[in-house]
């Protein structure tokens, strides 16, 4: 088997081959003057498993990751699995109003053309993994931030709306802590609303735990209302850490204590790793595709 480390998904790449003791194919990348994307691989990848380990996102790591498809199909490779640390466009996995697309599903779709198999960590929504039309299974980074968040002494968690509650309880139980959520209402894509809503968090270290940070909206405001209630400290950890539009500053300029992230998409944040259970998840369906 050999992996092959996208742009986009570099350090997860290099430390599933440590995980699974599997070389990284060699290859190279390079962008033309109008700055398409070119790649060309440089082993000998016939009859051999290939998985194919990049963040789909932003736009540009999708068409990345495509072609790299491409060349790996056509070199003869036996398997391809693909691994997205993060699916972008995830979160549009529905129509919300006529005539909208259904991105998840189209970004999906394509995927699926030259795969045999797809693993994603935390997706927004576990219905989206029906999308692709090749078998699709989903991993669970919760447990290591959960461990991160034991080891820095936290002793209660927050899911900011009702969509994360179930994130939160897992990582409580993990951690043996108390748990509760808040109610959030969406205004636009950038404003949120949380109802206030009392809270047990008088002196307590609090973990905020969500599938995603994007512009840091939620969090943000999931802080201001925590600290009204006597917090001894605020923390924000996530899977898939986006940090647009000023995310940071505007989670800094709210007393955030920490910011913690994994490194489906590498940031300065990304203090968890999901290597562990990209090749736990790997090993299990790898194994169920050869069956
Ligand atoms: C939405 O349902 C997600 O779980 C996150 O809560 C959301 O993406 C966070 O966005 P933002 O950081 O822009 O508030």
């Amino acid at each position: 088997m050999f992996i092959l480390g996208g742009t986009s998904a570099k350090n997860v790449a290099t430390n599933l081959t440590h995980c699974l003791r599997q070389p990284l194919l060699r290859t190279t990348y390079m962008r033309f003057p109008d700055d398409e994307f070119y790649v060309r691989l440089h082993d000998n990848i016939a009859g051999q498993d290939v998985v194919i380990v990049q963040t789909a996102y932003p736009d540009q790591k999708i068409v990345e990751l495509l072609l790299i498809q491409d060349a790996v199909h056509d070199a003869g490779a036996k398997k391809i699995t693909v691994v997205l640390p993060y699916f972008g466009y995830s979160r549009q996995d529905k129509k919300f109003k006529d005539g909208e697309a259904i991105s998840a599903r189209a970004i999906a779709q394509h995927i699926s053309l030259h795969a045999d198999c797809v693993i994603t960590v935390d997706p927004h929504k576990e219905h989206i993994l029906k999308f692709f039309t090749v078998p699709a299974y989903s991993c669970s980074a919760i447990s290591t931030i959960a461990h991160y968040l034991k080891e820095q002494n936290i002793d209660f968690i927050l899911a900011p709306d009702k969509g994360a509650e179930d994130r939160a309880r897992k990582a409580a139980a993990l951690i043996n802590c108390e748990y509760d959520y808040l109610e959030k209402t969406r205004i636009d894509g950038s404003t949120v609303k949380i109802t206030p809503k009392k809270l047990d968090a008088l002196g307590k270290h609090v973990a905020i735990i969500d599938d995603i940070i994007s512009t840091g909206s939620t969090m943000a405001q999931s802080i201001k209302e925590l600290k009204k209630q006597g917090a001894a400290s605020v923390s924000v950890a996530c899977t898939h850490g986006l940090f647009v539009g000023g995310a940071k500053e505007k989670l800094l300029a709210a007393n955030c204590d920490e910011i913690i992230s994994t490194d489906t998409i590498e940031t300065e944040f990304s203090k968890v790793s999901t290597a562990d259970c990209i090749a736990e998840t790997l090993l299990k369906t790898v194994q169920h595709i050869k069956n």
